[in-house]
Parts: structure tokens; sequence; C-alpha cells
């Protein structure tokens, strides 16, 4: 073609990547690969091929690890794991640093690599995929630097299984690797089976930089391996992958005192307000949704768009997809590459062929012969039930559909079990700083999309996972708080016989919806101390758990009041707390037979009393972050969090749970002390007279055995703590699987509750929503 040619049509030419240095690598290794455990690569054993899906060529052969590997991976990590912690926040910097700097040096073949293996475009690996995952060392590098000054309290966990997917095979490694060994942890991890080439990459550059070995551990194979890992002796898992597997693990390693955190799917909603810059939007959705293929747990892949605007918006949109380039991702001038796997493709063309309901528009654009390709596609005219509206696809595939008022708008985005991200666009900064707070999402852009940092902590709510990756409240997943565990031990109601201490029956109810409630089943068990029978209590079953968390759902008004409201009735609590000390402290020395009830009671006025403190001043953050922007991290109360609260403390143990809780504007379900309830049920009548608002506290009195369950399971429960004397971790974390709702057990362990630990309760009772706004020159 003639340059006049080129100038008339404005076409582009093929500008292909040479792939030589990234095969001439290969061969290099033999083209077989073993893991590499143990600061070595193992001699290659069976395994499977690994093919590039641009042109379906075999890559390489990988190794399907055994158990044997990954026992000696495990072990490799765990010998190593002191050392590597003893050497100190600065020493293992210097380590992080030369990973980032040799990542940086072999960025091209890294990025070529990633494009054989994956399928994605080489601008994609090249400018986003491996410069991200070298910003990750570089930023934990400097994590370890400051780990034992600004982390004074924090200490590694240990060994850390990681089990990563196949869309960002070595951004994925990144974000887990580098925050494990920034604090002192040793991992093993498994890279996807379809993309495991550049993690043995990888694996080469922690050689270089001379990690010491069984540091980083990689074995490679499918998801039984995966299985191995989760099964296998390491204090950690951490997994980003889908819905389904993420439940399993959560199921798999319940009751073990595993730390876990899930990045799972999602179905991001993207939402154009009729007043948007609608070629920016479009822009916007080319990243969206056509980045990766489609295959982006946070892609926007549910388009809401303004009525007014759909019209004109459809049109410009299906004008856009049919000038979208796909094709060789080996191509610079490629936009859409190839999908992983064929397994993906069929995937996402039998999800499509389902649709019954909805018009579709695939791109204008030419399939190439061979290869896994799919199309940019646009499904219009859904209902928001659609199937194909609420499940992920995980491919090139837009689905879509309208909304009238903002109001419909955040009702519509909600309206799926994942909680991701979420875009908006607008020119109204009213109207986006308005939405932003009410999308259900742990990622929200304002004008813009599919933006990452190191800084700023990536994951989701609801059943998109929990935990973060990046920025300091990634940091909390690779730590623990230093410290002995005690050890838990029973504590068993105290027996007796006899007349009551008082002649007039007392029979504390329940309380639920700011209202005393009798129990659902009718009955009640005595409670006794050393002098006698000191009344009864309500054993609530699972209806009132029902109830009480209806009540606390009802009760979403109390997020949305002010943390000097909220700090207000806290010390308006421990003021009425204050004023009845001497009866509380009567209370619990009854009932526990031991004179520890002043200082119980004191510790507890000085809990709200901290709990007041914080609750105007434990805010989030800004976060600079490298583009025309900041991402605001805004931290959001996880909702309703139902709570077993510690038997030996009847009223502190309570207290310490409650009250930051509530000052992050929760709603809170507490199953009192077990074997002392009396305490908490007198403390109903501090909180009436406290202006507490109805439901936001509800407390419940019985078995906890009996309401773990139904407290675990139950749908609208956000998380779920236990402290209970009776070890019901497994149990509790079973049960929570089923909507992956966040939870703290104590593991057969217990809390020093004469130690104030509210920072962790804020913590916890906290979620870190990242909310990226346009901002500056
Ligand atoms: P997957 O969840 O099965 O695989 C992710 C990783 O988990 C891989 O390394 C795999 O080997 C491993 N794995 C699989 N089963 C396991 C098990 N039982 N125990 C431990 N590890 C296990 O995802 P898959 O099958 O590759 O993709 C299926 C769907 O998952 C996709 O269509 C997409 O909807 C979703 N997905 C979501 C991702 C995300 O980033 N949120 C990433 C990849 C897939």
């Amino acid at each position: 073609m003639s340059i006049k040619e080129l100038f008339d049509t404005m076409e582009y030419g093929p500008a292909p990547e040479s792939a030589a240095e990234a095969l001439a690598w290969l061969v290099d290794q033999g083209d077989r690969f073993g893991h590499f455990i143990d600061g070595a690569f193992t001699a290659p054993g069976d395994g499977f091929d690994s093919r590039n899906p641009a042109t379906g060529e075999v890559l390489a052969t990988l190794t399907q690890a055994t158990q044997a590997d990954v026992e000696a991976a495990v072990a490799a990590a765990r010998k190593a794991q002191p050392k590597w912690a003893a050497l100190g926040g600065a020493g293992r910097a210097r380590y992080l640093y030369a990973i980032a700097r040799l990542m940086q040096k072999h960025s091209r073949l890294f990025a070529v690599l990633e494009t054989l293996d994956n399928g994605k475009p080489i601008r994609e690996s090249r400018d986003i995929d491996i410069p991200l995952a070298q910003r990750h060392f570089y930023y934990h590098a400097g994590m370890a630097q400051l780990m034992e000054s600004e982390l004074p309290d924090a200490e590694p966990l240990g060994v850390c299984g990681q089990i990563i997917p196949w869309n960002f095979p070595l951004l994925m490694l990144a974000w887990k690797v580098a925050p494990a060994l920034a604090m002192g942890n040793t991992v093993v991890l498994k890279p996807a089976e379809f993309t495991s080439l550049t993690a043995l990459l990888f694996a080469d550059i922690c050689q270089q930089a001379g990690l010491p070995k069984g540091v980083v551990n990689i074995v490679t194979g499918d998801g039984a391996v995966g299985e191995m890992i989760v099964a296998a002796d390491v204090d950690k898992i951490a997994f980003t992958g889908s819905t389904a597997v993420g439940r399993h693990i959560r199921e798999a390693t319940a009751g073990r005192g595993l730390e876990l955190t899930l990045e799972l799917g999602g179905k991001s909603a993207y939402v154009v307000f009729d007043d948007a810059d609608i070629d920016s939007a479009i822009e916007g959705l080319v990243d969206a949704i056509w980045f990766n293929q489609g295959q982006v747990c946070c892609a926007g892949s549910r388009l809401l768009v303004q009525e007014g605007i759909a019209d004109r918006f459809y049109t410009k949109l299906r004008a856009r997809m049919d000038g979208l380039r796909l094709g060789n991702p080996l191509d610079k001038c490629i936009d859409v590459g190839a999908v992983v796997d064929p397994v993906q493709l069929q995937t996402i063309e039998r999800m499509v062929a389902s649709n019954t309901a909805g018009q579709v528009h695939h791109a204008a654009c030419a399939l190439p012969e061979n290869g896994c390709y799919y199309p940019p596609t646009l499904i219009t005219g859904l209902s928001t039930s659609d199937p194909l509206m609420q499940e992920e696809i995980f491919g090139p595939v837009l689905v879509s559909t309208t909304f009238r008022t903002p109001a419909e708008a955040v009702e519509l985005a909600n309206n799926t079990r994942y909680g991701l991200a979420a875009t908006v666009w607008t020119e109204n900064v009213n109207l986006a700083l308005d939405i932003a707070p009410k999308l259900v999402a742990g990622v929200v852009w304002v004008n813009a999309t599919n933006l990452f940092d190191a800084a700023a902590g990536f994951g989701g709510v609801r059943e998109s996972g929990f935990g973060r990756e990046g920025g300091w409240e990634g940091l909390a997943a690779y730590t623990r708080p230093k410290g002995k565990r005690k050890a838990l031990a029973r504590i068993e109601p105290t027996m007796g016989h006899g007349a009551p201490v008082d002649p007039i029956d007392r029979t504390a109810k329940l309380y639920v919806g700011g209202k005393q409630a009798r129990p659902d089943g009718g009955y009640s068990r005595p409670v006794w101390g050393k002098s006698g029978l000191l009344g009864h209590v309500g054993l609530a079953n699972r209806k009132d758990v029902r109830n009480a968390v209806e009540a606390a759902a009802g009760a979403s008004g109390w997020a949305k009041t002010t943390g000097h409201l909220r700090a207000q009735i806290l010390y308006y609590i421990g003021e009425n707390l204050s004023a009845r000390a001497a009866e509380f402290t009567h209370r619990i020395d009854a009932m526990t037979g031991k004179r520890s009830g002043a200082k119980e009671v004191e510790a507890s006025i000085q809990r709200l009393f901290t709990a007041a403190a914080w609750a105007d001043k434990y805010d989030g953050q800004v976060h600079g972050v490298p583009i025309r922007g900041v991402a605001l991290a805004m931290k959001e109360p996880v909702g309703v969090i139902g709570a077993l609260c510690a038997d030996e403390a009847p009223l502190l143990g309570l207290v310490s749970v409650m009250a930051p809780a509530i000052a992050m504007g929760n709603r809170v379900v507490l199953a009192a002390s077990e074997p002392y309830p009396l305490a908490a049920t007198d403390f109903y009548q501090i909180l009436d007279t406290s202006d507490v608002p109805a439901g936001v506290v509800n407390i419940l009195t019985g078995s906890h055995a009996e309401l773990a369950r139904p407290l675990a399971s139950h749908l609208n429960v956000d998380a779920v703590w236990s402290f209970s004397s009776t070890d019901l971790s497994a149990e509790i974390e079973t049960a929570a699987a089923g909507n992956l709702k966040r939870s703290w057990v104590n593991n057969a362990t217990s809390l020093d509750w004469s130690v104030d630990h509210s920072k962790r309760f804020l913590q916890a009772a906290t979620e870190i929503k990242n909310i990226w706004v346009p901002y500056g020159e």
C-alpha cells in the first residue's frame, strides 16, 4: 500500500512485535518446565501443554504438581520463613526492589511472553500488565521498608498459599507475592494452568535477584493442585478466580484457623447519565469491556444508559465497535486479541446462544480463521433479571438496559449478587458524588474506568469476595497482630438449685428492634450465681435470629448518620453506664462468682468512650495515583454484623464488639455471654435511655451453638464474628460460605479483653471503597 493510499483510507498497517526473544527464552529452558521449589527448578514431570490461544501452537510443556511436589514447596517455604522475616523490613525491601528492577529490565520479554501465553494484545501487556506488576514490587519494597515504623504491632502470618487466575497472569502474581514478601511471609504460588509461563519467568528473575531459596515457590498444574495447596499446612490462602471455587475454598478452609482472602467475580455496572460526555463514555466502554477481551473480574459488563440518550448512545457504540480491530495479539495495532482458551470460548458462545430476549450486535470485524477469537458483542434490551444481566460472561460481551432516574440507576446497578466495581459517567459533579457512595462496590470510577494502582486497594463486597489487594489495607491480609494467643477454655454456666435470691419472677426477654421481645420458642433457662438463682433468660431460636436481623437490616439509616452523632450516642451510653456502675458491678460479680465486676464495668465505659472518640476520626485516605485524579479510600460500614460475644467477660465482651461496630455505622445482632447473660439483658435499659435508634443494637440470649448457624447463614448478615468460649469456627465459616460473608472467628483461641483491641474491631467493622475521581490538571 502506498503512502497516498494509507492517507486516503487511514487504515493501520500491521505492526507486529517480534516473538523471537520470548520463544528463544522458552527454548533455553528446554521447552519443558518443572516447578520452582526451594530456589531451583525441579526436573520436568508428567504434565500438559501450554498453548498460544491466538494460533493453537504449543509453547511449552508444564508439569502437573503431585502431592509430594506441593508438600516439598510448602516445606521449603516453611523453612525459609523465619530467616526471611528476621531480615527485617529494610533487608527485604532490597530484594523487592531488585525484583522490580529486573522486571523492568526484562519488561519487553515479559510482555511478549504474556501475550503469547494469554492472547491479550501486546499494547495491554506492554503498557498495563507488566508496568503495573513492576509498580507493585516497587510500592511494596517501600512497604517493607516502613513495616517496623508504621506497623509496629504487625507480624507476618507465615506461609501463604496463593492461587491465581489466567486473565492477568503476572499482574495477579505481583498483587499476591509483593505484599506477602514485604511483610515477611514466604509463598507457594500456583499460576492458572492456561497461563503459567510468566510466573516461571518470574522464578528465573527471583534467582537472578538472589532471593533466598524457599521464599518464593511456584508449582504448576490445574485445580487439583489448587486443592492440594488449600489442604496443605499453610497459614493463609489468597485466591483470585471464580465465585464457585472461592466458595468451595471458604468451605474447605473453615475452622482451620487460616487467613483467607477471596477476590472473585463481578458483573460491574457502567452507568451513563444523559449529561455524560458520550464520546468519552464510549471510549471508556472500550476499556471497560473490550480490554483483555472482557476477561476482567471488574469489567464494566453491565451497561445502564439513561433512557433519553439510549438510542443515540447505542448507535454510536455500535459504530465504535465496528471500528475495533481484532486479530494477532502481537500486532501493536490490535484492540482485541484472543480469548484465553477454547474452553473459555465455548463458555462465551454458550452464554450468548442462551439469549432469548435481547438484540445482539456483533462487531463487524472479521475473525481470523484459526485461534480462539470472539467478536466484541453488545446485547441490548435485556430485563434486569435476565441471566445474561446477572451472570458473569467473562468475555467481550456487553449487556445493557436503560433507566430513567438516578434512583433507578442505583437500584439497577446494585441489583446483583456481586459488588466488585462500578463506573459512573456524568458531567454533573453533584450527581457523580451523590451516586458513587450509593453503589455497592469495592471500587467506583467516576468518568473513567478500569484504573488500578498499587496504592489503591482493590477488592469487592458481597459475593465478589473479601479482603483488599494493594494499599495499606492490602497489608492487613498478610499480617496479624503480634502477641501470644490464649487457648480457648469453655466456660460452663454456674449450676445450682434452691430458692431464688429475689422471690419476684425475673425473666429477661430478648432485645429486638428497640423493644423487649419474648423468645419465639417460649423457653427460658435459669441463671444461677454462687448465692442462688439470679433470674431467667429467654432462649432465642432461629426465628428470633431472623427477627433480629430484620430489625437490624431495617435500621439502615444508622449508616447515613454522621460520625459526630454516633460519637455523641456512644458517649451517652458510657455516661449512663457510669451512672449505674455499682449495679452492673454487683450483677457481674454475682454471675461469675469473682470480684472482677468493677474493673469490667470501668473498662466497658472506657471502650465506649474510645469508640466514641474514633467515630468521627477513623477516616479514609486520599491516594495520589498516577492518573489525572485521586483515589478516595472511603471507610464504609460492613452492614449488619452478627456476633457471638465472649462468655468470660459478660459486659466488656459485648461492649467491646458493639461499640466500634456501631461507631462505624453498622447494626449489630449480638448473642450475649452464654453462661452469664444478665449483664447484657440489663444493658437494654442503658440502650433505651441513650437515644440508640431501634434496630441498631439487637441482643439475643441462649445457646451460642444454636445461634451460630442461623446467624452465619442469614443472607442479610454481612459479617459474622465469634468470641464464644464454644469453638464454633468451623460451623460458622462453613455457613458463611453461602453468601461469602466476612467472618472473624476465634479458632480455639481467646482475646484478652482487658486489652483494648478497638483498632482491630474498627478495621473489621469497615470496608474500604476506593472512589477514583478526576482531580487537578
Ligand atoms: P477458576 O476459578 O476455576 O480458576 C482460577 C484458579 O483457581 C486457577 O489457578 C485454577 O487452577 C484454580 N482452581 C480451580 N479449581 C480449584 C479448586 N477446587 N481449588 C483450588 N484452586 C482451584 O476459574 P476458571 O475455571 O479458569 O474460569 C471460570 C470462570 O471463572 C470464568 O468464566 C470467570 O467467570 C471466572 N473467573 C474469574 C476471575 C476473576 O478474576 N474474578 C478470574 C478467572 C476466572
